[in-house]
C-alpha cells in the first residue's frame, strides 16, 4: 500500500499541475472551455480520489497510526511523526475536498472564463496544500 501510494502520488501531482496550468492559461487567454478541459478536471478528480482511498488504506495499517493510539508516544511533540500521522493526512483530505468542490462548482458555471477561474482557484489552492505537506525527504 505504501509503495502504491508513493507511485500514485506522481500521477496525482503530474495531472493536477497540468490541469491548474491549463486552467490558468485558459483563463488569462480567454479560451473556449472545451471537452478536453472538462476531461482534465474529471481525470484529476478521479485520480485524487483514488489516492485518498489508497492513503486511508495505508494509514490505518501504518506505524504512524499506531503511534497516534499509543499513549506512550507523544506524536505532536515529534516533527516527523506529526507530519506523517496528522498534518499530511488532514491537509490531503482538505485538498481533495477543495478539488471536489471545484469540480461541482465549475459544472454550474455557464461562461467559459468562469469555469477556468473555478478550476484555477480550487484546484490551484489544493495543489499548494498538497505541495506544502508532502513528506519530501521520505519520498525521494
Ligand atoms: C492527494 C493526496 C495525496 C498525495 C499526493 C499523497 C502523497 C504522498 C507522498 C508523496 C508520500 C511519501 C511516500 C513515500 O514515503 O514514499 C505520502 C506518504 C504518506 N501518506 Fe499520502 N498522499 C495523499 C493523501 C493521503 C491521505 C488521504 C492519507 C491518509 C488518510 C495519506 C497517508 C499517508 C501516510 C501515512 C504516508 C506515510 C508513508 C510512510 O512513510 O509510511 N496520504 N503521501
Amino acid at each position: 500500500m505504501k509503495t502504491i501510494h508513493s507511485y500514485w502520488a506522481y500521477i496525482v501531482l503530474a495531472i493536477l499541475i497540468f490541469t491548474v496550468v491549463n486552467a490558468i492559461i485558459g483563463l488569462t487567454q480567454k479560451k473556449e472551455f472545451k471537452d478536453k478541459d472538462l476531461r482534465l478536471g474529471l481525470f484529476t478528480l478521479i485520480v485524487s480520489h483514488i489516492q485518498l482511498l489508497i492513503g486511508f488504506a495505508w494509514y490505518f495499517m501504518s506505524p504512524w497510526y499506531k503511534a497516534l493510539k499509543d499513549p506512550a508516544v507523544s506524536v505532536m511533540a515529534n516533527k516527523e511523526l506529526r507530519l506523517l500521522a496528522v498534518e499530511h493526512p488532514i491537509t490531503m483530505i482538505l485538498a481533495i475536498v477543495l478539488i471536489t468542490i471545484g469540480w461541482s462548482k465549475h459544472k454550474k458555471k455557464t461562461e467559459d472564463t468562469a469555469k477556468f477561474k473555478t478550476f484555477s482557484i480550487f484546484y490551484g489552492v489544493a495543489l499548494l496544500l498538497i505541495l506544502s505537506r508532502i513528506p519530501w525527504s521520505n519520498w525521494f
